[in-house]
């Protein structure tokens, strides 16, 4: 049962597509208080979970700490960042009483789960102006299932999309791409993708081509006839420059985000000054959709989605403020506070708050401030790129994601999870955030493996590649300036070749139970506690996850770790891809056990009287041997393999199901 409860005036987001009865009163559970902005109040059990907020820091167990939906490009994930690149709304509180809520509001909220005060949950923000929707059920996982029917079906990726690709800012020219190719067809490590970052563009401008393609067509396919599609990035902001087409008709057309005086706002990103489209405008969205067939004219079948935050080095003035500042400094006496002052000044530059309301959006006549609707670009941009995808080719699915989201932008594209750094505690954090992402309709994601920022090594890259085997966006992504950590680049490539090996072998079984997720409005990786809800143990398990409906997987994430402590709440076979192509089985009791987990082994637990469907090693999707397809798990057991063509949209359940036997 939802029931929806309307307070004030809301903005519309789109982000709820069923139509929901309206509740009159307040709802059952918990106390909500009008008279200063809006505060939602509940008293927990001292033993109630938690779950949800998608793309948030911290544990699967939300509990315990502070949390803000405010789409943020913070590249420091630190333990105490309380606002990532996403805004997802949703939380479960599962114990003593278990309901499910999503505030659908545009704007800064805050999760308080039981920060200020341990038993308290308070959710709050400025504006009495949002849709509440309150979900009652059973357990979690059909509280997750009620809530995901009401947003919408996932985003389908082509089956290209779950293969393995390489991403680094830095590569500039055709010879640096092909280079990469090179050095992973040689060393025979499987590769889906490369990803081409900023600096194919003219000067950052989107939709533009830099003179280092003289033939971008050709290039592309040159590089799809090795089986590897190309992926530009697209970011947000629109350089200002006479004569650049996006600009001129953007400023033409009013399609701009506007000053309070309505001029066009500027804001400093990686090409200088630029314009942000006003993709809360459809109008807006249709034009600036329509300028990604630029690239698909080219060949071009997957994009990301970037600094759509939007993502704010500085404003003009922001500058000239400081400049005051500066000027002020240098004409006073030094001190320790003045100097501090001043690099505060510099560091506040960037995505400064009062720059967010600093412009206005059009919405259907309406002009709405910007920070009221923050948390809604992301979710526009990539929108207006998914509707056009759509558009321009009918019956072919399209790789898409983005950085910023809320929730709604799930039915149009997937979502990396930003820039990490190599830290053992992201790999960490990496696992954890999955199924959060799932339970808000987040299905296509993942994050940097390897890590963005910072040195990788070898071992945190190979377990972190491990563990990507599992998610469905498999992306090795890097920050100008790093250790280079294409595989080919470190010793014994044949360990890189063997793990992510390992992924097109579980391809299809993978793909079976994306789909099924996604075409079931489930999920593709869930916390234990999902699966085994009276399972006492299993709830305060947060390093080991439910995959899909035959599987478990238990990710090694620490350095030096010869293996690790797994928790089983049944019986489960354990099975293990040994580097020389064989799969080790074991059959395990219920309870706790150490595994050993040499580097170059993927574990993965089959659970009881199930089995999994593995292939021949490929060196790309399309290169996997369906006829290769064995049965691996419980002797007697069967499998029902969801298997379609993999680029159109003709998503049937029914008659795309098989038993594998
Ligand atoms: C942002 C993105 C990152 C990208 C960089 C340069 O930091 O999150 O993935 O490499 O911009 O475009």
């Amino acid at each position: 049962m939802i029931k929806k409860y309307t307070f004030g005036n809301p903005i519309k987001t789109e982000s709820v597509i069923v139509s929901v009865e309206q509740s009159q009163g307040m709802p059952e559970y918990g106390e909500i208080n009008l008279t200063e902005g809006f505060k939602f109040t509940y008293e927990m059990s001292p033993d109630d979970i938690v779950y949800g907020l998608g793309e948030a820091n911290r544990g699967i167990n939300k509990r315990g700490y502070i949390y803000t939906s405010n789409c943020t490009d913070d590249p420091n994930h630190l333990e105490e960042t309380v606002s990532l690149y996403g805004a997802h709304n949703f939380i479960i509180v599962s114990g003593e009483k278990t309901y499910g809520l999503y505030i659908d509001y545009p704007s800064k909220l805050t999760f308080d789960i039981g920060y200020t005060k341990v038993d308290e949950l308070l959710i709050s923000c400025e504006d009495a102006d949002l849709d509440l929707y309150v979900i009652y059920d059973e357990n979690a996982y059909d509280i997750v299932k009620q809530f995901r029917k009401i947003i919408g079906r996932s985003y389908i990726p082509p089956k290209f999309a779950f293969g393995y690709g390489q991403s680094r800012w830095g590569y500039v020219t055709e010879e640096d791409f092909f280079n990469v190719a090179k050095g992973y067809r040689e060393n025979h490590i499987p590769i889906d993708m490369i990803y081409m970052d900023i600096d194919y563009m003219e000067r950052y401008k989107d939709f533009t081509i830099s003179d280092e393609f003289p033939d971008f067509s050709e290039f592309v396919r040159k590089m799809k006839e090795d089986n590897i599609h190309l992926i530009p990035i697209i970011d947000a902001g629109v350089k200002i420059e006479k004569g650049y087409d996006v600009y001129e008709e953007g400023v033409a057309n009013n399609y701009f985000c506007k000053r309070e005086d309505g001029s066009d706002f500027v804001a400093a990103v990686w090409p200088g000054y630029t314009h942000f489209p006003d993709v809360l405008n459809p109008e807006v969205r249709k034009w600036f959709g329509a300028k990604y067939k630029l690239l698909t004219d080219s060949g071009i079948d997957g994009f990301w989605n970037d600094m759509n935050e939007p993502a704010i080095f500085y404003t003009p003035e922001g500058i000239q403020k400081t400049k005051k500042i500066m000027k002020e400094f240098i004409n006073s006496e030094e001190t320790v506070d003045s100097v501090w002052d001043l690099r505060d000044r510099f560091n506040d530059l960037a995505n400064h708050p009062d720059d967010y309301t600093a412009f206005y959006h059009d919405v259907n006549g309406e002009k709405i401030r910007h920070d009221k609707v923050h948390n809604l670009y992301g979710f526009n941009m990539t929108r207006a790129a998914g509707e056009a995808l759509e558009e321009i080719s009918p019956d072919k699915r399209c790789l898409l994601f983005s950085r910023s989201s809320y929730i709604g932008m799930h039915r149009y594209g997937g979502i990396w999870t930003g820039d990490n750094k190599s830290w053992w505690s992201h790999l960490l954090l990496n696992i954890k955030m999955m199924p959060s992402l799932n339970m808000c309709g987040f299905l296509y994601t993942g994050a940097d493996l390897g890590g963005f920022g910072a040195d990788t090594s070898r071992e945190l890259l190979l377990r972190w590649l491990a563990f990507g085997v599992f998610t469905p966006l498999m992306r090795n992504h890097a920050a100008l300036g790093t250790r280079e950590q294409e595989c080919y680049k470190f010793e014994n490539t044949e360990d890189f070749r063997h793990v992510i090996g390992v992924r097109y072998r579980l391809l299809p079984y993978l793909y079976s139970e994306f789909m099924k997720a996604a075409l079931n409005d489930d999920m593709y990786l869930k916390p234990l506690s999902f699966e085994y809800p009276d399972d006492e143990m299993a709830k305060d398990v947060e390093d080991q996850l439910m995959l899909g409906n035959e599987a478990m997987i238990a990710p090694v994430y620490t350095q030096n770790a010869k293996g690790r402590y797994v928790y089983l709440p049944e019986e489960m076979m354990l099975i293990k891809f040994l580097p020389d192509g064989s799969i080790s089985k074991e059959t395990m009791q219920k309870g706790h056990h150490y595994i050993s987990v040499p580097l170059n082994v993927v574990p993965l637990f089959i659970r009881k009287g199930k089995s999994i469907p593995v292939v021949d090693f490929a060196e790309s999707v399309a290169e996997i041997n369906p006829d290769s397809m064995q049965l691996v798990g419980y002797e007697g057991s069967t499998y029902m393999l969801y298997e379609d063509d993999g680029y159109t949209r003709n998503y049937n359940m029914s008659s795309n199901m098989r038993t594998v036997k």
